[in-house]
């Protein structure tokens, strides 16, 4: 520890000093939340003019991708650089092997087509993974009970190629599958997507704060069994930096962590190690039970901000939150938010 710790002392020293006036707090911040820093999960649905809120997430809603324009371009208006798409697909529409999720008409797909014809100005990141798609909830192909990791790369690799064909910035490998990083990068350079950032879910947990965004997205009802056979065993911290070492390696632009406020240790050893974009994932889970605890007045809304700020302290470059309007807001209205 830095020895002017023991040097200083009171009535020298006061603490209270720096805290005595917003404007005195403001200026010693240590930490901020930019607007810049939040990107902002947006489900979508089949149809049109269908805004269709999720149950279990109050104040989020599925949009059909008209719909999901508007709400992107308010994102816009707000300051919100990146949102990231997450499709609701039928039930009539998944099978084993999520062959949707590579068909260049599927609802991400014309989705990203749709915001690139609208000239809104938005990078768009988009989740490589087979669980919309698959009629047991699953990120993989299924075989005799057993995720089929090799296998199931030859599909994410082509699911990565349409969502980059179709205008998609960033993706996001979500899937856990062992060496897709690579793979899926180097198919990119291959077809041309040079300039397709790689952001990867490197440490992703096998976690019960996702509940939420299954039902969002509908996999809840088709989800046999649960993922710990290839998401991370939440007794473990080493692993995680061997995760995204792997990752890194094999190409990824930026890392993840997820879920996020109880993995922040996570984070902040990642931060630590390596000199790379780290992002965390404020998941479903912990927006549902913010956003309850506020609506049951057990909270104060600030606790958003507070939440937001534990992120970047921990080291958190950006967030991905359910938050990201809410605070863009907060922020564009100057006051509420900090010091
Ligand atoms: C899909 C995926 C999940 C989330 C993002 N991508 C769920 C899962 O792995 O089961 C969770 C996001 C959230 O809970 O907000 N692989």
């Amino acid at each position: 520890m830095n020895k002017d710790f023991f040097t200083r002392s009171y009535p020298a020293t006061r603490m209270r000093r720096l805290r005595s006036k917003s404007s005195l707090r403001r200026l010693v911040a240590e930490h901020c939340i930019r607007i810049e820093d939040l990107i902002l999960p947006v489900f979508l649905c089949e149809g049109t003019g269908v805004r269709n809120p999720v149950t279990s997430m109050p104040g989020v809603e599925r949009f059909s991708v008209d719909i999901a324009i508007d709400a992107i371009r308010e994102a816009v208006d707000l300051g919100i650089l990146v949102v990231a798409l997450f499709p609701q697909v039928e039930t009539s529409q998944r099978d084993n092997n999520g062959s949707l999720a590579t068909d260049s008409n599927n609802l991400v797909c014309r989705a990203l087509r749709e915001i690139r014809a609208s000239n809104i100005n938005i990078s768009v990141m988009c989740d490589v993974a087979l669980d919309p798609y698959t009629n047991h909830g699953h990120d993989g192909i299924l075989r005799d009970g057993r995720i089929s990791n090799d296998e199931t790369i030859e599909i994410l690799v082509r699911q990565a190629l349409v969502q980059a064909e179709a205008g998609c910035d960033i993706i996001a490998p979500s899937d856990m599958m062992d060496g897709r990083i690579g793979r899926i990068r180097n198919a990119l350079e291959e077809h041309g997507y040079h300039d397709v950032c790689i952001m990867s879910y490197a440490a992703k947990y096998a976690s019960t704060l996702y509940a939420p965004f299954r039902e969002a997205i509908g996999s809840d009802a088709h989800l046999r069994g649960d993922k710990r056979t290839y998401q991370m065993n939440p007794a473990n911290s080493d692993e995680a930096l061997w995760e995204i070492a792997l990752d890194i390696q094999e190409g990824a632009d930026m890392v993840m962590v997820k879920p996020g406020m109880l993995y922040l240790d996570i984070v902040h050893r990642v931060r630590e190690h390596f000199n790379v974009p780290t992002f965390a994932y404020q998941v479903s889970g912990e927006y549902a039970m913010l956003r309850n605890g506020i609506d049951a007045g057990c909270v104060d809304e600030s606790i958003i901000e507070e939440s937001l700020l534990a992120f970047k302290r921990a080291g958190a470059d950006g967030i991905l939150t359910y938050f990201a309007k809410d605070i863009a807001r907060g922020l564009n209205s100057t006051s509420t938010i900090r010091g």
